[in-house]
């Protein structure tokens, strides 16, 4: 019994250690500008306002609550690795304050859309001079 124990608990550990390898090998390579569209973004603005507003501040400038735009902010979830994996994380488990996890993932991925269009990242959608970086042989 001790002995599957211990096998248990060393299986675990190596289990662990391959994932941790394998999702910071991910974050290493190749990191590219996050994308969303137009449509998310104005979705997560709407849900946004209705449960995070009141301690974020419309603007998202900040108030009760930290602000969740600008140089701090963008330094603070790109340091040492962060992807916008992180930042999903921490909002889907963490928010709103009090009520962590009470929305849909579509909701909190349309407000990390918003969140983003706050920072002035730009909606990604189909451009003709775009075109030539897409192949249909890629997806
Ligand atoms: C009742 C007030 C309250 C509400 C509502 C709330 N938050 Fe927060 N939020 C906080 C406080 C306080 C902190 C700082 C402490 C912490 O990180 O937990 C915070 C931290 C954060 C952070 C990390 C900020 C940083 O600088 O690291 C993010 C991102 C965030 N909230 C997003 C949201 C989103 C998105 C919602 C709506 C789904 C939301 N919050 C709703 C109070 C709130």
């Amino acid at each position: 019994m001790r002995k599957l124990v211990l096998f248990g608990v060393l299986a675990l550990g190596a289990a662990g250690t391959w994932v941790y390898a394998q999702s910071s090998e991910k974050a290493a390579s190749n990191l590219t500008a996050p994308t969303f569209t137009e449509k998310q973004a104005q979705a997560g603005e709407t849900v946004f306002n209705a449960s995070c507003a009141g301690c974020h501040g419309k603007e998202l400038q900040g108030g009760f609550a930290p602000a969740l735009k600008g140089d701090k902010f963008i330094a603070k979830w790109s340091a040492d690795g962060k992807t916008v994996a992180d930042l999903y994380t921490k909002i889907s488990t963490t928010m709103p304050k009090g009520k962590p996890g009470s929305l849909t993932q579509d909701q909190y991925e349309n407000i990390v859309a918003h969140i983003l269009a706050t920072n002035g990242f730009k909606p990604k959608e189909l451009r003709k001079e775009d075109l030539k970086n897409y192949s249909l042989d890629a997806k």
